[in-house]
């Protein structure tokens, strides 16, 4: 299989993901809110990714096949920063990371959040969210979770009950044979309710680029699921780095996580994580003033 999708499309893409050569498709943007703090190490890279070993499938319950980053983690060239970051709310949901941040939650808000006394999920989380994104219908409120701690990558998949690694959310009635549908689905809000910081994982690429440079050969049915063609995709390109977003308490991540492949991930935080998700057509609201 990997034969037949190897060549003209390798030819030009491979090791060009951030070179000043021909790049075949137009990357993910990250734009980091004002109102984030600002970190040397907000945003890093890894070296591409890997499939887990058979350790990691025995002993961690990842699902033999999963893809994880390539660690080390550094830090984005001048050129990879220019490629890569946006100074600007990027136009285009389906293709854009957006980082911003609301207060971080208190103790005690956080116990009752946690406690679910009435309104403190409203009053905490929700009213603050609302002042910096607008919400636009349909939304599916996912509400809270939280992993342990220590997770290089901190998705289960419904299915196989195992850690998925980087994977596609299917959240949305799609019908898996219209991969141009997954650019207008639903994106997430999610919020880092924890009280230490978590990460948001993604590949820079989109779902329907991954297809068309994987080529005509690469029909979902061949793969008999999405999983499938994600993971052919890094596994025939495993030098395209994942970016790392660091998200202190309070920051939050709006992410078209339909359309990119992704996953949060709790390695080296402290104390107890928790998130709050919203799914919907979500956008940052512009900055007054600016
Ligand atoms: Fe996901």
């Amino acid at each position: 299989m990997r034969s037949d999708i190897e060549g003209a499309a390798l030819d030009v893409t491979r090791a060009h993901w951030f070179g000043d050569h021909h790049v075949s498709c137009s990357l993910v943007q990250i734009y980091v809110d004002p109102r984030c703090a600002s970190l040397d190490e907000r945003i890093q890279l890894s070296f591409g990714t890997r499939e887990v070993t058979a350790e990691e499938v025995n002993a961690l319950n990842y699902e033999p096949g999963a893809r994880l980053p390539l660690e080390p983690w550094r830090p984005l060239s001048a050129n990879e920063r220019s490629l890569l970051i946006s100074k600007h709310v990027p136009p285009t949901r389906e293709r854009s990371v957006v980082l911003s941040r609301i207060p971080a939650l208190s103790k005690n808000a956080r116990e009752a959040v946690i406690g679910g006394e009435s309104g403190a999920v409203r009053e905490e989380i929700v009213r603050p969210l609302t002042e910096i994104c607008e919400f636009d219908e349909p939304l599916h409120v996912i509400g809270l979770s939280h992993r342990a701690r220590g997770l290089k990558t901190a998705t289960i998949d419904n299915l196989s009950g195992k850690y998925a690694g980087l994977h596609i959310d299917s959240w949305d009635d799609h019908d898996d044979h219209d991969i141009a549908l997954r650019e207008q689905a639903t994106n997430r809000i999610s919020l880092n309710a924890g009280e230490s910081h978590r990460y948001f994982l993604f590949l820079p690429v989109t779902f329907a680029d991954m297809h068309r440079i994987l080529g005509t050969d690469a029909q979902p049915e061949r793969y008999q699921s999405l999983k499938y063609l994600e993971r052919n995709f890094m596994a025939n390109f495993p030098e395209l780095p994942v970016v790392r977003c660091k998200l202190l308490p309070g920051d939050c991540y709006i992410a078209p996580t339909e359309n990119v492949v992704h996953d949060g991930s709790t390695e080296d935080g402290e104390g107890l994580d928790l998130q709050f998700v919203v799914r919907g057509f979500i956008n940052l609201k512009a900055r007054q003033g600016g």
